[in-house]
């Protein structure tokens, strides 16, 4: 006799996900068995829950194409169509498992551009002038309130209209809001910028249509972003909202955190204003980042 062809259950509504995963072959690596079979299992348990009409399934490919088409170097849909469906908060609180006392990450989002210069404590990171300006004095600890030196934090915010620098190439100075320092001795790095607004999220493609078909806001609270880097430590992206952002509960991506919500200040009197530069009245935003000990 001649090799005989594998059997495999065949389809029927009831058993569509078996005889699907059924033909997964017996040598495929165990980690690609258990993820395919598990989007199968729940896609097929999700269209059972739904039973679309054709023209519902083909709108549904509709989207994801349109989707697709949004994409290139520098907007990428999916990641967006995950960032609000709260998948991309998922995966990142699955990874980022931490004690308590540690500083919890939130969203990278998109507009984080490496290589921005480091720059000497105190620096302006508003260039564009617009803005009610802010002075940031921010300390980075270890999970035993160790300061962290020579600890490596990118900075980066819209301007006060809600855009990033690399949304309006051509319209705000390069590099406008963005900086990064390196933590002194103590820990301690220092900088002026401007208070951040909320802005919406890139709601001009498919992602934008769906939030708005949901009643959904497009809007993201208003937030700085923090990457915080220092060797034997495990490096935290994360935000510091703004207490009294009217999105707080609402933000488009799921990002805000209770912890990472900041203490803003206004100071109103000359004299606190120490430092040369600082502008009378500003905001004065005052927090702690920290960082636990690298456990590899
Ligand atoms: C942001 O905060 O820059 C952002 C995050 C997720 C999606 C869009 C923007
Ligand atoms: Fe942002």
């Amino acid at each position: 006799m001649g090799n005989r062809a594998p059997s495999y259950p065949l389809f029927s509504e009831r058993r569509s996900a078996l005889a699907v995963n059924a033909r997964i072959a017996p040598d495929v690596s165990p980690r690609l068995r258990e993820i395919v079979t598990a989007v199968v299992e729940h896609l097929h348990a999700a269209v059972k829950q739904i039973e679309p009409t054709h023209e519902e399934w083909l709108a549904a490919i509709r989207f994801l194409t349109e989707t697709g088409h949004m994409c290139d170097e520098w907007r990428q849909e999916f990641i967006l169509l995950s960032d609000v469906l709260g998948v991309s908060m998922l995966v990142d609180a699955i990874n980022h498992r931490r004690p308590g006392s540690a500083t919890e990450n939130t969203i990278l989002g998109p507009f984080f551009v490496a290589g921005t210069p480091v720059l000497e404590h105190g620096a302006n990171l508003c260039l564009d002038g617009k803005g009610e300006p802010l002075l940031v004095r921010a300390r980075v600890v270890d999970t035993d309130g160790q300061p962290v030196a020579n600890a490596v934090v990118d900075v980066w915010q819209a301007n006060d209209d809600g855009f990033y620098d690399v949304q309006q190439t051509g319209i705000q100075p390069r590099g406008n809001l963005r900086g990064k320092f390196v933590t002194d001795a103590g820990g301690a790095f220092w900088f002026r910028s401007i208070k951040p607004r909320h802005y919406p999220i890139p709601n001009d493609g498919p992602v934008g249509k769906l939030l708005a078909s949901l009643g959904r806001s497009p809007n993201r609270a208003a937030h700085i972003h923090f990457i915080i880097d220092a060797a034997g430590h495990e490096p935290v992206i994360t935000h510091v909202f703004t207490p009294d952002c009217p999105y707080l509960a609402e933000d488009a991506v799921f990002g805000v955190k209770k912890s990472l919500i900041g203490d803003f200040e206004r100071v109103a009197d000359a004299a606190s204003a120490a430092k040369p530069g600082v502008d009378s009245p500003h905001w004065l935003l005052e927090p702690t980042f920290v960082l636990q000990n690298n456990v590899r």
